[in-house]
């Protein structure tokens, strides 16, 4: 078993993305989904969807913090992904697992931001595919770190967004800036936590 970030793309009435962590073995992909999301109404037993591993972080930064809970609102555009047999993935994929949902409970958790509701959801990997070679990024990732707790700020307290806000910051100092993507990727989550 193994644990990846990666982005989900579930579609339903509409295509939904989003960063996603899963652990995946060979044949099964498993990941909790807090309620409510799109990508939580979006999946039910029988669900199809792809789980794509990528180097693009504005693929991170598109799927997790634009759109959340937005029905009505593509995080990715038609443009920017591929449709094949039914299923969508990123265009920027690295690899795809193309999965459906066989398993599904819903559970109430408490964590240190009070009491949610999470989809477990457990799906068959039905294929695999390469795309490209490429690095695909963890959580090891200074800016993919500082985006899973800015995708926090939503389900936080004004105590507890004043918290995380200190913590993003305190992440993206640490990180390198040396070309304009890091830096551009740096202001945009800047950004976003002034926003909250
Ligand atoms: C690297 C990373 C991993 C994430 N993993 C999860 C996860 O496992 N489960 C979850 O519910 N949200 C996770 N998130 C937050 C979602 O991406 C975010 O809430 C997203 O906007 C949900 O959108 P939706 O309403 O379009 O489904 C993660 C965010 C990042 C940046």
């Amino acid at each position: 078993m193994v644990y990846h970030e990666g982005i989900l793309v579930s579609s339903n009435e509409v295509i939904n993305s989003a960063a996603i962590g899963a652990e995946i073995t060979r044949s099964r992909i498993r990941c909790n989904i807090y309620k409510p999301s799109d990508t939580a109404r979006n999946l039910e037993i029988g669900s199809e969807f792809t789980y794509s591993l990528t180097d693009d972080i504005c693929l991170f930064f598109r799927s997790a913090l634009t759109g959340r809970n937005k029905p009505d609102q593509a995080e990715l555009t038609e443009e920017e992904l591929h449709s094949q047999k039914g299923f969508f993935y990123p265009k920027r994929a690295a690899s795809v697992y193309f999965c459906r949902v066989e398993d599904l409970t819903v559970k109430e958790i408490r964590d240190e931001y009070g009491e949610a509701e999470i989809k477990k959801i457990e799906g068959n990997i039905l294929w695999k595919e390469e795309m490209r070679e490429a690095e695909p990024l963890d959580r090891d990732d200074a800016l993919i770190d500082a985006m899973v707790h800015a995708s926090r700020l939503s389900i936080a307290d004004e105590k507890q967004r004043e918290g995380l806000r200190e913590k993003i910051k305190t992440i993206l100092r640490s990180t390198g800036d040396e070309c304009d993507d890091e830096r551009d990727m740096i202001n945009k989550i800047n950004e976003y936590i002034e926003k909250w």
